[in-house]
């Protein structure tokens, strides 16, 4: 069995048959997908019949997952830790229509990558769709390597050694959560260089997000018209695809060379049940170590990404 590699740009993004992922894969087949992230940066697997425990085993395949349990006091609707929520619904099972849930969600609508207001980070981010609404509910890509590559050498030379601070409030207040810009300045940040080596492929790559808050050494307002300037710039439509969901299709995007959005729907009438598994940024996947895929890979460049 081959994977079978169909672009969805000429740039970035592949969708992927021609592998069962509810079965134990060879470690060939494994260097393959992983490779694949890092030449496409989104990898579309179409109708995968993944449950909860095999969605999370596969995604143990990219190194160690990011366990949800302990954000705040809300309770997860999930069997598995490792299991984010991110549809529309309670764990009754009922959608969720209060404002601050539905407030929350909306910050998944402005362009960010996951977590880059944590010093750790995640690289690679599981999305896999239970129930999806029959309109509306897409998931939009952008590619950060290629947008970089087409920035004017001006801009290239103006953030290269820039560093921004994130912040998980500060895209929720934008989004219109209720939030004072007082309470999130008073909240933990994080902060990573504007441009780095995207350590699957080796190629420089943007990273911001809409948890940018600032440009650490630079003028509020001044950071924030450059953090702006760079989003509205990589999210032109030759940088970017949406993906129409079906139940059953897992994306997995690299959240160090891409960005996502969700897409409006519906989202007090309709049902949208999407699970996602996130995995750590270090140590980096078995695979990455495995001496017999060195030609592939090289594990210095993911040891690079965790900084102080
Ligand atoms: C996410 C996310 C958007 C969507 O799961 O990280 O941003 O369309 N999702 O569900
Ligand atoms: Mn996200």
């Amino acid at each position: 069995m081959s994977l079978q590699i169909r672009k969805i740009t000429p740039h970035f993004g592949a969708e992927i048959t021609g592998v069962d992922l509810t079965q134990p894969l060879s470690p060939e087949m494994e260097a393959d997908i992983v490779s694949a992230m890092g030449d496409y940066g989104v990898c579309v697997y179409p109708q995968t019949g993944l449950d909860d425990a095999a969605h999370i085993w596969f995604s143990r395949m990219f190194g160690n997952l990011w366990t949800v349990s302990g954000i705040g006091t809300r309770k997860s609707r999930f069997a598995f830790p490792h299991l984010f929520e991110a549809g529309n619904l309670n764990p009754d099972g009922s959608i969720s229509a209060d404002e601050t849930a539905r407030a929350r969600r909306k910050g998944d609508r402005l362009w960010h990558t996951d977590s880059s207001f944590t010093k750790e980070r995640t690289t690679y981010s599981l999305l896999l769709a239970h129930e999806v609404p029959e309109e509306g509910g897409e998931t939009f890509f952008a590619d950060m390597r290629g947008a970089y590559d087409a920035l004017p050498q001006e801009m290239k030379d103006r953030i290269e050694t820039l560093e921004a601070e994130h912040s998980y409030q500060y895209s929720r207040m934008l989004a219109g959560f209720p939030i004072t810009e007082e309470e999130v300045e008073r909240m933990p940040t994080a902060r990573h260089p504007l441009v780095h080596i995207h350590p699957g492929s080796g190629r420089k790559s943007l990273y911001i997000a809409a948890h940018a808050l600032r440009i650490v050494g630079m003028e509020k307002e001044e950071g924030r018209a450059l953090i702006k300037e760079l989003l509205a710039f990589a999210t032109q439509p030759q940088f970017t695809f949406g993906h129409k969901w079906q139940a059953g299709d897992l994306v997995i995007w690299d959240n160090f060379c891409t960005m996502h959005r969700g897409g409006e729907y519906d989202d007090v009438n309709h049902r949208r049940d999407m699970r996602r598994t996130t995995v750590m940024a270090y140590p980096p996947p078995p695979v990455v170590m495995d001496p017999r895929f060195s030609d592939r890979f090289d594990p210095s460049r993911f040891e690079a990404m965790v900084h102080d």
